[in-house]
């Protein structure tokens, strides 16, 4: 409803005509009202991290283009380390025949924590030519890396077109994983989840990468250097948290109590009733895989989960779709006890 609204508002009614026969795509934009967000420059907040000249500044300095050659992929990583935060940034996809690249915006703190690291996930995978990307969230806590925690989705749009707008939210109660104004997944904390929810100050990466060994069809397309380079550009970054040394500023609370309390003040920390509708249509229609479904790999559903009966019809104990979403073939046999992050039979 609030989405017609806002297109009323904004619009003269003969472009809302027009605008009829994209409403199934639209009706997942409810309340697609923007953040009231604070862009920085690249040079303001982050740092190149790695793969030489592959990283390019835009003229503007407000954003990067991160390439892959066949000598390397690159990235770049926040210059602090944040004690929560709202993580974000607009990204261009590479587009035609990108199997077996992976894109990463992610948090993580393994530099610091070598064995009890935290880490928050969107990684895009891509695909054979005339293939959607699809991408994939995740979260590890305290070293928690033999318990991933996948999701998987296709997208409603080209993320290849246009810029679009990727989130992480993590405050002490929540962890919000946005696709524009749309919440994706939201993972409530749980008493029970103990050291497996973050807890500790990451940072932020970018990057670009070679993943030709699991990212498309398990591995099987591999990345075609015919087609390189690869470009994914990103602008608009947003750096919302509380910079926090992990070793000199623990405990962080008090410290960054301010920052914190402005953080979970946003409208991204809490999702309205219309942006809860817009997840719960998002997570019907293109979500392909997730581990709370998967009871071959967790018997006992992880603490976090929300077992809906009506979405839970759906999967498979495997946590893969009963009928492949979109597309028509037949999902290829598997072996049963593949991981998530090596299963990628159902080719969208
Ligand atoms: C947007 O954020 C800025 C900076 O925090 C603030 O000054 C402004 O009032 C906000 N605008 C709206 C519409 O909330
Ligand atoms: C994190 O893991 C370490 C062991 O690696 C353990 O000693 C510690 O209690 C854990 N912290 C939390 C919050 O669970």
């Amino acid at each position: 409803m609030d989405g017609l609204r806002y297109f009323h508002d904004k619009l003269p009614l003969v472009s809302l005509l027009v605008l009829l026969p994209l409403t199934t795509t639209l009706s997942i934009l409810a309340n697609a009202a923007p953040f009231n967000l604070t862009t920085i420059p690249f040079d303001e907040g982050y740092n190149h991290l790695f793969g030489d000249g592959n990283l390019v500044r835009s003229p503007d300095g407000k954003g990067v283009r991160l390439l892959l050659d066949q000598y390397t992929g690159s990235g770049f990583i926040s210059s602090s380390l944040y004690d929560h935060g709202f993580f974000s940034a607009k990204i261009k996809l590479p587009s035609d025949y990108t199997a077996g690249i992976c894109v990463a915006f992610y948090t993580s703190n393994a530099d610091v924590f070598e064995k009890s690291h935290d880490e928050l996930d969107i990684e895009f995978l891509g695909n054979r030519e005339r293939k959607p990307w699809r991408f994939q969230t995740n979260l590890y806590g305290n070293g928690s890396t033999n318990r991933g925690r996948e999701e998987r989705y296709r997208l409603w749009f080209d993320p290849t077109k246009d810029f679009h707008r990727y989130s992480i939210l993590w405050t002490p109660n929540n962890i919000i994983f946005y696709v524009d104004e749309v919440p994706i997944r939201e993972v409530v904390r749980k008493e029970a989840m103990g050291g497996d929810y973050p807890s500790k100050p990451m940072s932020l990466y970018a990057t670009i990468w070679d993943a030709s060994n699991w990212a498309t069809d398990g591995g099987k397309a591999k990345v075609n250097y015919k087609f390189a380079p690869f470009v994914a550009e990103f602008k608009d970054l947003v750096l919302e948290g509380c910079p926090a040394d992990p070793i000199e500023q623990f405990p962080f609370a008090e410290f960054c109590a301010e920052k914190l309390a402005y953080l979970t003040s946003q409208d991204y920390s809490t999702i309205s009733h219309a942006r809860r509708a817009a997840m719960r249509r998002f997570r019907q229609r293109y979500m392909y895989y997730s581990y709370c479904y998967d009871s071959l790999r967790y018997p006992v559903p992880m603490p976090e989960c929300e077992i809906i009966p009506a979405e839970k019809a759906r999967f498979k104990d495997t946590g893969r779709l009963k009928f492949g979403g979109s597309h028509k073939k037949q999902p290829k046999r598997r072996s049963r006890n593949q991981g998530a992050a090596s299963d990628n039979q159902v080719d969208m």
